[in-house]
Order: C-alpha cells, then sequence, then structure tokens
C-alpha cells in the first residue's frame, strides 16, 4: 500500500478545502449543533468538497465525516474534520484547519493537517517522516515540565471531562506555562514541529484528531489514551507529546 500517495492526496484535498474557505468565509452561517458545539456552512461544504475529492481518486476507500456520517468502503477510510476549530473560525481567530486522515486496517497511516489562515500545511505517511511546507518537522527534547508549554482543552461537552481535566491540570503546577487554542488536529501539529511539548484533551472524536496523531508519531512523538484507557480512537481522551514528557503528564492525568 502506498501510504505517501495517501499522504499526498490528502494534502491535496485539504489545500482545496482551504482555498474554497478562504474565497467564501465570509458568507458563512453558523448553526448550533449540540451543547457547547457550532457548526457552519463552511464545514459543510468543505466535507462535501472533500468526500467529492477523495471518493472520486480513490473510490474503493470509504469516508467518515465529522458533519455528514459515513459512507463504507472496500479498503482505506479517510476520517476527515472539515474544520477543526470551528469556533475560532465563527470567531475569527486563526486556530482552525482542515484535517485528512487514511486509516488502514483499523491503523492511521498517513494525514494532512492544513491551515487556510497561516498556510501551513503539515503532512506525514507511516514511515515517511513527517513535514511542514515540505521540510522536516521534529518534537522537542523538552523533558523538564518547567521549561515545557502544555497545549490541552478543557473537555467542555462533559461535565464529568471538564472536572477531571481541571483535576489534572492543577496537579501540573510544574509546567512552564499552558496554551489553550481550541483545535485538538492543530495542537498535535504544534507538538510535531517543536512550538509545544505536549497536549491532551478528553472527549475527543477521531475524526479531530486523526491526521495530527500520524504526523505527530512521524515527527518522533507519542499519542496514546489517558491512563487506564488506551484505546484513545474509541475513547476520543487523548494524551499526545514529545515522548519525553509523557512520564509526567501521565503522571498527573491518573
Ligand atoms: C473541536 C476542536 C477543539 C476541541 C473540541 C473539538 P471541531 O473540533 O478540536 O479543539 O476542544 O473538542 O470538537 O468541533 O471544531 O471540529
Amino acid at each position: 500500500m502506498d501510504f505517501v500517495a495517501k499522504r499526498d492526496l490528502a494534502a491535496r484535498a485539504a489545500r482545496a478545502a482551504g482555498n474554497q474557505m478562504m474565497k467564501n468565509a465570509k458568507d458563512a452561517a453558523v448553526f448550533d449543533k449540540a451543547r457547547h458545539d457550532v457548526v457552519t456552512t463552511m464545514d459543510l461544504a468543505n466535507e462535501n468538497l472533500l468526500r467529492d475529492l477523495l471518493l472520486a481518486a480513490c473510490p474503493q476507500d470509504g469516508f467518515l465525516g465529522e458533519e455528514t456520517g459515513t459512507v463504507e468502503g472496500r479498503e482505506g477510510m479517510w476520517i476527515v474534520d472539515p474544520i477543526d476549530g470551528t469556533n475560532n473560525f465563527v470567531h475569527r481567530l486563526p486556530y482552525y484547519v482542515i484535517s485528512v486522515a487514511w486509516q488502514f486496517r483499523g491503523e492511521l497511516c498517513a494525514g494532512a493537517v492544513y491551515n487556510p489562515v497561516t498556510g501551513e500545511m503539515f503532512c506525514a505517511a507511516k514511515g515517511s517522516g513527517a513535514y511542514l511546507n515540505g521540510k522536516p518537522i521534529h518534537v522537542t527534547g523538552v523533558d523538564d515540565p518547567n521549561h515545557a508549554l502544555i497545549n490541552f482543552s478543557f473537555g467542555m461537552r462533559q461535565q464529568a471531562d471538564f472536572e477531571r481535566t481541571v483535576r489534572s491540570i492543577a496537579k501540573m503546577g510544574d509546567v512552564a506555562d499552558f496554551r489553550r487554542l481550541g483545535s485538538a488536529a492543530y495542537e498535535c501539529c504544534l507538538v510535531a514541529c517543536g512550538k509545544s511539548d505536549g497536549f491532551f484533551e478528553r472527549g475527543l472524536h477521531v475524526y479531530d484528531f486523526g491526521a495530527g496523531a500520524v504526523i505527530l508519531r512521524e515527527a518522533g512523538g507519542t499519542v496514546t489514551g489517558w491512563p487506564g484507557e488506551e484505546d484513545f480512537l474509541t475513547t476520543g481522551n487523548l494524551l499526545a507529546s514529545n515522548g519525553k514528557m509523557h512520564p509526567y503528564l501521565t503522571a498527573c492525568l491518573a
């Protein structure tokens, strides 16, 4: 299986959606989808473009999108978040991305994450390294919390996730500083390219972090679940780091 070809297709699709978005963003209408969860007409337009483009190129594959659900396939599965960080998009904060992952036999094997505002294109294929705008990227070697910058999100959709996150953060008094940017896919990529040392959040979905997880692993990072919940693909409870910060973060999340 040619994972690099899937990565390159993911990147082409993400860029096409980003270009469409930059042209039409001002016309997007916003709707409440669920508690603490918004969707825009731009999410739907991006997802339609991504599904059509990816399945036309790979008719044997399936498709799982945040907004329109699943199309079964016979080979791999495209896992797409048409805008990860929709709330930022709605508030015109520049932390939102198009995230396209490709899963094969249950494993995330290729992905691309594109920020249409900054023009950052992150991509990776299993075994072939991770790249930002064509240049190889790597995680930091920071292992001392006193020098670490850690991204996180509160897990706003479930009160129990929110409370557990707050309890965990209260144990992280040694961490130099925290950032909460509001796009899990983008934040995994920031760890991958060495701008952050770790990221954690509960209650995500595989489309939020699928591409980010491949990119981070290929950049030398570690992606797991929270302690005692290793199956993060199912639980959506994610701990992602440069690897060196994993023991400290794991202990604090316990
Ligand atoms: C959201 C972002 C955000 C995270 C939420 C996700 P969306 O994705 O990843 O960082 O805190 O849990 O749902 O809804 O903008 O695609």
